[in-house]
């Protein structure tokens, strides 16, 4: 790497072509936004870094600073092309050489910007770039690189005329230029009639005034530049499956990987078995052996060895231990830990809860703001009351205690070591450990009661016995005399 090389990405362009809201340069790619990768690169490369901004230079400034990236920002005030972007870092330059990187390029690779020094070096050239060959004659947005034997020249797709599959050679967008050379000419470029400058026409000139233009040609997929977002679709694809194919080789077992979506930050490891429209995101962490059945979303989440998550879980910023079982159908969310071999089961939602050793909820329960113990049961349906409108409170389930299926345990309560709490129960003050607690209004059950309840939707019956008048209850011999005397 030659010391006397500095690096310019311009990033200033409006991203007419994406028709979205926001700069195409924040959209992610495997969780990484667009932006991010020839700053990573430069930096991998440890290049001195200068990033034009301009169109919503406050959502890319953001991005720079989140991550820390060591570079300098110049202003592109009025976006008049590649060349006017260039031109505005003119007071920054001080090295020998300029890489020079369109920002929406992240497929290029360390080792394209190695060879294309190297190339540089080796022919003593004044202008190189990175190109490829591509016959597809659908393929647009490049500029196409016209050799005519005198000279070399990038042309336009909007100005080229010729035979798109015989001239097939693409610009990249990646250039190493000598800074004595850019000096004289860039500020003298002509300005198109759109009011652009383009960075392209400084290919001619060096090629007319007789200085050496290298061209390094490199795979198409690398050279990709993303305008649209169906090219941005591609682009994810070919990042996704590269990511997807590192880990088989660490051993990762993936069921359907053209379904699987996964960051570049996730961590995998081996004999894990990734099912079908898995989701792996956002710095996920998961250990050996584990299971992800299908259509498991996972966002921030570290999974121990030997855990098994069914189908159609979601598990957020949160801590899975070793041998858990979640799922499926499970919520697990807002920095909750689950404990070694501890089981949250179907319609379960755990939110910044902490689920002791081999604990257990199995069904249909909410658990927020929670502190269980070990080996606890929390039986279906039951749920913490956390929320009373106003603020949250906590609730504390100790070692071994058994909370009955549809019970309401209302925050702050605290049920002790051992204790059983029975179904049904609406819980409101703590419960000390080894006790029984119910709290649900007795049971009264009237005999026969059920058939009279149904006839009251139909004529009454004109006799009853005397035995079985005894057992009516009073309201029900009302209707009945009633329905005898008239
Ligand atoms: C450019 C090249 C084309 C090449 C293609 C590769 C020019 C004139 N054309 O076309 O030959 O094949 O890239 O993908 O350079 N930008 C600014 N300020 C501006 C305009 C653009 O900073 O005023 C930035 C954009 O944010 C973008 C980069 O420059 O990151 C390239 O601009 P874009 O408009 O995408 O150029 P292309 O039409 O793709
Ligand atoms: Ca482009």
């Amino acid at each position: 790497m030659p010391v006397k090389t500095q690096a310019i990405v311009l990033a200033a362009g409006t991203s007419s072509r994406f028709n979205t809201s926001a700069t195409k340069l924040s959209f992610t790619i495997c969780g990484q936004e667009m932006i991010r990768y020839p700053l990573h690169l430069l930096q991998s490369l440890n290049l001195k870094t200068t990033v034009v901004v301009g169109y919503q230079q406050d959502v890319i400034q953001d991005i720079i600073e989140k991550y820390n990236y060591p570079v300098t920002c110049v202003e592109q005030k009025i976006q008049k092309g590649t060349g006017h972007a260039l031109l505005c870092t003119k007071p920054y330059w001080s090295e020998e050489t300029l890489l020079i990187l369109n920002g929406d390029a992240p497929l290029i690779t360390k080792e394209h910007i190695t060879l294309l020094i190297n190339r540089h070096r080796e022919t003593e050239a004044t202008v190189s770039f990175i190109a490829s060959y591509n016959a597809d004659p659908t393929i647009k947005g490049y500029g196409r690189v016209i050799d005519n034997g005198n000279t070399i020249s990038i042309v336009e797709q909007r100005d080229f005329t010729g035979d798109p599959a015989k001239e097939c050679r693409l610009n990249a967008g990646v250039y190493l230029i000598e800074r004595s050379f850019l000096e004289e000419t860039l500020p003298v470029l002509e300005t198109h009639p759109s009011g652009e400058i383009f960075i392209t026409d400084l290919i001619l000139k060096a090629s007319e005034t007789g200085k050496h233009v290298e061209v390094v040609d490199v795979p198409f997929d690398s050279v990709r530049g993303i305008n649209t977002l169906k090219e941005l679709w591609v682009a994810e694809r070919l990042v996704r499956s590269d990511i997807i194919s590192s880990w088989m080789n660490e051993g990762v077992r993936f069921l359907a990987p053209e379904s699987v979506i996964i960051d570049h930050n996730v961590t995998l490891s081996p004999d894990t078995v990734i099912g079908y429209g898995v989701q792996l995101r956002n710095g996920t962490k998961v250990g050996k052996g584990v299971t992800i059945d299908a259509f498991s979303v996972l966002d921030g989440a570290v999974i121990g060895d030997k855990a098994t998550v069914h189908s159609h879980s979601v598990i957020s910023h949160s801590l899975v231990h070793t041998a858990v079982q979640i799922g499926p159908y499970a919520r697990v969310h807002r920095e909750s830990t689950l404990h070694p071999e501890s089981v949250v089961g179907n319609f379960v939602e755990i939110s910044r809860t902490s689920l002791g050793t081999k604990s257990k909820a199995k069904h249909l329960s909410y658990l927020g703001q929670t502190k269980v113990g070990k080996e606890a049961n929390i039986g279906a349906g039951a749920i913490t009351c956390n929320y009373d409108g106003v603020s949250k409170h906590t609730t504390t389930i100790e070692d071994r205690a058994f909370i009955g299926s549809n019970t309401a345990l209302i925050a702050p309560v605290t049920i002790g070591k051992e204790a059983i709490v029975a179904a049904g129960s609406t819980i409101t003050e703590s419960v000390p450990a080894e006790a029984l607690a119910i709290a649900r209004q007795r049971q009264t059950t009237k005999k026969h009661y059920a058939p009279h309840i149904r006839r009251k939707k139909q004529p009454a019956p004109l006799k009853a016995t005397p035995e079985k008048r005894k057992e009516l209850p009073p309201a029900m011999l009302k209707i009945k005399l009633a329905t005898q005397t008239s």
